[in-house]
C-alpha cells in the first residue's frame, strides 16, 4: 500500500493540480507596504509594472485587478464591438472568450492542433477564408499559450499581417515560456498580451493581472479605462477645463481637476499586491526550472505506456508548465474518468480538467448556434485530459506517490 508522504502524526498531505509558493521575503514585502502610507495607487504598482516590462521586454505594462479585467480592457482598447468577429480556441478558460461578449462582439472558435493543444493555424486560415468568401473579415484572434506551451506565434504573426487582424496573446498560462530562447516572445509577436497572477499561476498577487504591449496608444487607453475613464493630465484638445475664481491658463488646469473621456471601470490592483508581485517575479526562473524538472520526471514515468499521451514541446520552445496535461485513454480502460477522479481524491490527490471546451457551454450553444461535435479535436482532448499536480513545492516523495497512484488506479 502506498501511503501519502509525511503523514506520520500529521494531517495527511493533500495535493491539487496547482498551488502558490509563498516565502518569508514575499510576506515581508507585503507587510512593509501595509505599514506605509499607500495601500493602493502608490509607487509599488509602477514598480511592479516596470519589473514586468523589464522581465518580458515589453515597452508598456498596466497592472490590473485580475486577468479577466485585463482581457476586458484589451477588448475595449482594441475597439471591438457589434459586427466584429473575434476568433479564439475552445480549449481555454471562459475568460478568453467571454471578453469578446463583454463588448458585444461575436465569438467563433478554431479547433486545436492535436500535438501542441494550441490554436491550429491551418484551420485558422481556413476559417478566415470561409468568412472572406461571405464578404466578412475577422477583427482579431485571441490565441492562448495553453498549459504554458507557446502557440505557433511566427505563423500567427504572418497571418495577422496577411489578413490584417489584431493579435492578442492570452499568456496567462505561459509566464516564463520562451520561443528561440526569448522570454519576451509574447509582446514581440502579439499586439497585446494578457497575464494573470491567480495563485495557481507561476507567480501570484492573490488576484491580479497585467496587460503588456509595445503600442503606446493602446497602453494609454488601457490605463485610462482601468480607472473609470478618468484623465488627470495631458488632456485632449476637446477638454473643457472649467473657469475658476482664480483662472489658470488652459494648459494648466486646477490641481483637483479630472475629466471622464470614456466609460471606464475600477480594475485597479493594490500596492501590497504589487509588492508581492515584484517579490515573486524575482523567483520566476527558479519556479519555471522546478516545473520543468517535475515535467521531466512525469515524462519519464508515463512514457512507453499505452495508457498515456504526454504533453509535447516544440523544438524552438520552452514550456512554462502552468499545467501538466496528461491524456489518459479511458476508452481502453476499465475505469471511467469520473471514477478515476473519485479514487484519486480518496487518496488525497485533487485533479482538474482543462478545459470543458468553451463552445459546448450552454451559454455559447444557446446564443451562438454552437454544438457538440463542432471542434472534434478539442472535444477528444477534453475526454482524455487530466491536469495532474505540478507546482514548485512538490518534492521527490510527493512525485513518486502521485505517479504510483495514477498508474495503480488507471486500469
Ligand atoms: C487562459 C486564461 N485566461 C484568462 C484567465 C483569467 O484570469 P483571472 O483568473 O486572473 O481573471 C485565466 C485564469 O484562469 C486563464 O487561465
Amino acid at each position: 500500500m502506498t501511503s501519502t508522504p509525511n503523514t506520520q502524526n500529521q494531517k495527511p498531505k493533500t495535493y491539487s493540480y496547482g498551488k502558490q509558493t509563498i516565502e518569508q521575503d514575499d510576506i515581508d514585502a507585503v507587510v512593509e507596504v501595509l505599514k506605509g502610507d499607500w495601500l493602493t495607487q502608490g509607487p509599488y504598482v509602477k514598480k511592479f509594472e516596470d519589473d514586468l516590462s523589464q522581465k518580458f521586454n515589453a515597452k508598456y505594462v498596466s497592472a490590473v485587478s485580475n486577468g479577466t479585467a485585463g482581457l476586458h480592457l484589451i477588448a475595449l482598447a482594441l475597439g471591438w464591438g457589434k459586427d466584429d468577429i473575434i476568433l479564439t480556441t475552445p480549449i481555454t478558460f471562459l475568460a478568453s472568450a467571454n471578453c469578446i461578449l463583454y463588448v458585444g462582439a461575436t465569438p467563433d472558435f478554431v479547433d486545436i492542433n492535436p500535438i501542441t493543444y494550441t490554436i491550429d493555424t491551418n484551420k485558422l486560415e481556413e476559417k478566415i477564408l470561409v468568412y472572406k468568401a461571405k464578404g466578412q473579415n475577422i477583427k482579431a484572434v485571441v490565441a492562448v499559450d495553453f498549459a504554458g506551451h507557446p502557440c505557433d506565434w511566427k505563423k500567427l504573426r504572418q497571418l495577422a499581417d496577411k489578413y490584417n487582424f489584431q493579435l492578442v496573446n492570452d499568456n496567462c498560462h505561459a509566464l516564463g515560456a520562451e520561443i528561440d530562447g526569448n522570454i519576451g516572445y509574447a509582446s514581440k509577436y502579439a499586439d497585446v498580451v494578457n497575464m494573470s497572477f491567480h495563485p495557481v499561476k507561476h507567480i501570484t498577487t492573490g488576484e491580479g493581472g497585467a496587460v503588456l504591449t509595445n503600442n503606446f496608444e493602446l497602453d494609454s487607453k488601457v490605463k485610462i479605462l482601468r480607472t473609470h475613464g478618468m484623465v488627470k493630465e495631458n488632456f485632449p484638445n476637446e477638454s473643457r477645463i472649467p473657469n475658476t475664481q482664480h483662472p489658470t491658463p488652459k494648459t494648466q488646469p486646477p490641481m483637483w481637476y479630472y475629466e471622464m473621456q470614456e466609460l471606464g471601470y475600477n480594475y485597479r490592483i493594490t500596492d501590497f499586491q504589487c509588492a508581492l508581485g515584484s517579490s515573486q517575479l524575482k523567483k520566476l526562473d527558479r519556479f519555471i526550472n522546478r516545473r520543468n524538472e517535475i515535467a521531466e520526471y512525469y515524462n519519464k514515468q508515463f512514457s512507453n505506456d499505452e495508457r498515456f499521451i504526454l504533453p509535447y514541446v516544440q523544438e524552438n520552445a520552452k514550456h512554462a508548465y502552468h499545467l501538466y496535461p496528461l491524456q489518459i485513454k479511458f476508452e481502453n480502460l476499465q475505469i471511467t474518468k469520473t471514477e478515476f477522479f473519485e479514487k484519486m481524491k480518496q487518496h488525497n490527490i485533487g485533479l482538474q480538467v482543462h478545459y470543458i471546451p468553451v463552445h459546448t457551454q450552454p451559454y455559447y450553444k444557446n446564443n451562438f448556434g454552437l454544438n457538440d461535435g463542432d471542434f472534434p479535436i478539442a472535444e477528444e482532448f477534453y475526454n482524455n485530459e487530466v491536469s495532474i499536480p505540478i507546482y514548485p513545492l512538490l518534492e521527490e516523495d510527493d512525485l513518486i506517490y502521485i505517479v504510483n497512484m495514477i498508474k495503480k488506479i488507471a486500469k
